[in-house]
């Protein structure tokens, strides 16, 4: 059995003896899950008595009649060698007992073949952890040709002891769910390079599409050798579509593997990364589309149903969304707020870059929308506001919906935003805004419904809306002296003064104030330690601090006020003036 494999087991209860083929591997195995239990100690997230529990629960041995003779689960996880594999598992077949299921962890060989080695194949199964096994939750069940439904069952449950989240591989089908999937995709991406940069792609892929990492990065971190042999299997059994990439098989055969080597698609001399600005001129759709159409291949094939297979590719990969998912939200209509859910925290982006993140009715329901799923969904513990690109958290509504609106058109603008921002206090856990850059108008209100405004020390903010003829129209009249008092309040809002982040800071507006390259990082860490709080006591806090019986009458003026506006016509003027980029001449009526 695999060390980090046999700790899982060890920890969900399991007597576990662990075989190496020599006493430094075994030296090593320990070191390494000693090490692994101990940072768990030092955090506080195991005593010192449940790490001695486990470890008491694990034996070694180089002996492999002593690993298996008793045992009622073998779980072989030797290197990818189908010869290999043979000769152990004929070796097991003799000494294992009758009844007991023999598992196999290959990530990629033949489930149906390597039971050809053992008397009883109804018993054979693959059971694919993904590494590190103590973190990563997925573990592909792959039913071989004679593989029984009741030893499918059996280790879906035992994989489910183990705290795992087991999927059914139905069919003895090469890259099983995920490799699959994912290795296509990574070939697909490298078949765009004669028409797009690889940095390009990169970053769209990463910003815009939700990839934790682009495809080469991706590539590069996989290594290009594994990438090479897994498409190289594809070819064989799935036909010429899947042939490596000629710039895939370059890098191959010059030993250009990646991270592991220093250099692949990129080199790793410094740390690469990508902006976002780099996405442009890139959609996404061009390689969403094969991604999805693999997974419905995967589907089509009977390997696994749609639903494991979005299981298995946002566990796997680490994607946020699942293929079906995806496809079901609409491919690549980017929307103007996003949301993803990552260790606990709902984030909510933002989206509309190229208009400083300006909001229009739709993005208000959008929010509103996430916002619901945050207080329904139990895994939720924080969510985070954040605005895409670098320039903007939000600057303000958008305005060129004005001029057109009436009365009621306007009374509708006010109370979209006052139904959507005033569920940021019914959410019963914290919510954070990530202020990066102009924080104007609409959306400085957004932030003064949040729990917490951190803020880079490039944010500027304002309520701007006096220089349009308007007023604030999304809680700013209320919430604003809520939080800064009445006189830096009729300040900011009768002049539209445009304030930096320390003096936000000074005036209570704002919590935290970071050095810009410092920012992502003091985001996560301070949401982080929101996230690993005590759930029930914050949310009892949050209520009795946020309880305010006034709110609803003053949201319902500030509506009234805001709307009367559209029967003056000082307001035209206001926008008016701000697209021309002149002065407005305000006559007062
Ligand atoms: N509504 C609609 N579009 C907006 C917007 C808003 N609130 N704020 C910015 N934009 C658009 C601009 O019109 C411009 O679009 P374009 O490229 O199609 O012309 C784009 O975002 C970039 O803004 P731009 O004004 O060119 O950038 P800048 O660096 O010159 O100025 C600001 C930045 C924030 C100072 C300026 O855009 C601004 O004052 N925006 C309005 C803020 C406001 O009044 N908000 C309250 C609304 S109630």
């Amino acid at each position: 059995m695999g060390h980090g494999i046999g700790q899982v087991a060890a920890a969900a209860g399991y007597q576990v003896t662990i075989r190496d083929i020599a006493q430094d591997y075994i030296d090593n195995g320990l070191k390494g899950i000693t090490g692994s239990l101990n940072r768990l100690v030092s955090r506080e997230r195991m005593s010192q008595e449940q790490m001695d529990e486990i470890l008491g629960r694990i034996t070694f041995t180089t002996d492999l009649k002593e690993a298996v003779g008793d045992a009622q689960l073998v779980i072989e996880a030797i290197p990818e060698i189908m010869e290999l594999k043979h000769k152990v598992w004929k070796e097991v077949d003799e000494i294992a007992q009758k009844d007991a299921i023999l598992a196999s962890n290959t990530s990629s060989l033949s489930i149906s073949e390597m039971a050809e080695a053992v008397s009883n194949p109804e018993r054979f199964i693959g059971m694919h952890f993904f590494n590190p096994p103590a973190i990563m939750k997925l573990v592909e069940v792959n039913q071989g040709e004679k593989t029984s439904e009741e030893t499918v069952k059996t280790v879906m449950d035992i994989a489910l002891n183990m705290g795992k989240t087991p999927v059914w591989v139905k069919k003895d089908a090469p890259g099983f769910i995920v490799n699959r999937i994912l290795v296509t995709y990574l070939n697909e991406a490298a078949k765009l390079l004669d028409e797009y940069d690889m940095e390009q792609i990169d970053a769209a892929m990463q910003h815009k599409a939700g990839m934790p990492l682009g495809p080469f990065m991706l590539s590069d971190l996989i290594g290009l050798d594994i990438v090479y042999n897994i498409l190289k299997t594809f070819e064989e059994h799935l036909g010429e579509e899947y042939t490596p990439h000629p710039r895939i098989t370059e890098l191959y055969e010059s030993k250009k593997l990646g991270r592991k080597t220093g250099e692949g698609f990129y080199s790793y001399a410094d740390r690469p990364s990508v902006t976002e600005a780099q996405a442009e001129g890139f959609n996404v759709v061009k390689l969403l589309e094969p991604f999805v159409q693999e997974a419905e291949k995967v589907l089509k094939e009977a390997i696994a149903t749609a639903e494991d297979i979005d299981t298995a590719i946002k566990l796997g990969g680490n994607i946020p969304r699942g293929p079906f998912e995806m496809k079901e939200s609409g491919l690549g209509v980017e929307k103007p707020v996003l949301m993803e859910k990552k260790d606990g925290v709902l984030i909510i982006t933002i989206n509309r870059p190229s208009k400083l993140n300006s909001m229009t009715l739709e993005m208000l329901d959008l929010i509103s929308q996430y916002l619901e799923e945050a207080k329904r969904d139990s895994d939720t513990k924080a969510v985070l506001f954040k605005g895409a690109g670098d320039r903007a958290f939000c600057a303000g509504a958008d305005i060129t919906q004005f001029p057109t609106l009436t009365t009621i058109g306007a009374r509708k603008v006010t109370e979209t935003g006052h139904r959507a921002f005033s569920k940021i206090l019914e959410v019963q856990k914290p919510v954070i805004a990530a202020i990066n850059g102009y924080c104007l108008g609409g959306g400085n209100e957004l932030i003064q419904f949040c729990d917490f405004r951190l803020a880079s020390e490039k944010a500027r903010f304002s309520q701007p809306e006096v220089s349009l003829g308007l007023i604030p129209g999304w809680g700013g009249t209320y919430m604003l002296p809520k939080l800064v008092g009445l006189t830096a309040a009729m300040d900011l809002i009768l002049t539209g003064r445009r304030i930096d982040a320390e003096e936000a800071k000074n005036i209570g507006l704002v919590t935290h104030v970071y050095p810009v390259e410092e920012f992502d990082a003091k985001v996560d860490e301070f949401v982080k330690t929101l996230v690993e709080g005590p759930p029930i006591s914050i949310r009892a806090m949050k209520k009795l601090v946020t309880n305010d019986p006034d709110m609803k009458e003053a949201l319902r003026a500030e509506a009234e006020a805001f709307a009367d506006l559209w029967n003056y016509g000082d307001l035209k003027e206001g926008i008016a003036a701000f697209g021309e980029r002149r002065k407005p001449d305000f006559k007062g009526n």
